[in-house]
């Protein structure tokens, strides 16, 4: 009976909790477009399919628990969809792909994991260059699962670099 009674006191408690994070949850919009830029790397200009000209995309920064939504305008020449990698069970739409000219606004819920994820184009050759950051902070009344850091710093390591600088080093 006595733990019986403790066990409802601690579901009380999580129920509790979820409620408190949940309820400070913010939601995020971003307006993404996808257009072909001209970058320029290492002296040499290519013409490669960017979100807002921006090579790595623009960086998406929510906490657990908020919602994001994504405006994805696909302005390139070819019909693409974005894929939110390590967010599970809550993106809508991952697998439809967005027509030249069209839309298509994801609605994400991160009431999942926390820690640096990232977002790309599903189609090989788009993900080479479409490609960004998606950070998920811990929620406003929750400590990180180690010593809180006094500031933090994005790093994005691509192959296409790797090769790159490989081929211009031999
Ligand atoms: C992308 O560009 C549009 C139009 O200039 C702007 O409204 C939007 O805020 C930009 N999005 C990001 C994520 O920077
Ligand atoms: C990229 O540069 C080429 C050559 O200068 C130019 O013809 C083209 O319009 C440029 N494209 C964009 C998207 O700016
Ligand atoms: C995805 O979006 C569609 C249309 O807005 C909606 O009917 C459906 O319930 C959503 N699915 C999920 C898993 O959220």
């Amino acid at each position: 009976m006595g733990s019986q009674k403790q066990g409802l006191m601690w579901l009380t408690g999580l129920v509790f909790l979820n409620i408190l994070v949940l309820s400070m949850a913010d939601v995020h919009h971003y307006e993404f477009f996808l257009q072909e830029s001209n970058f320029t790397k290492l002296c040499s200009t290519k013409n490669i399919l960017t979100v807002n000209g921006s090579f790595p995309g623009p960086e998406i920064r929510a906490r657990r628990g908020d919602t994001v939504f994504v405006n994805v305008h696909n302005q390139g020449n070819t019909a693409v969809s974005i894929m939110w990698e390590g967010i599970e069970d809550s993106n809508n739409g991952s697998n439809q792909l967005i027509q030249p000219g069209r839309n298509f606004n994801y609605e994400i819920e991160l009431d999942d994991k926390i820690g640096t994820l990232w977002w790309h184009a599903t189609s090989a050759w788009a993900r080479a260059t479409v490609h960004g950051a998606f950070i998920v902070l811990p929620a406003a009344n929750e400590d990180y699962p180690f010593p809180t850091p006094d500031s933090d710093k994005t790093i994005i390591i691509g192959i296409y670099i790797y090769i790159y600088m490989y081929v211009h080093q031999s």
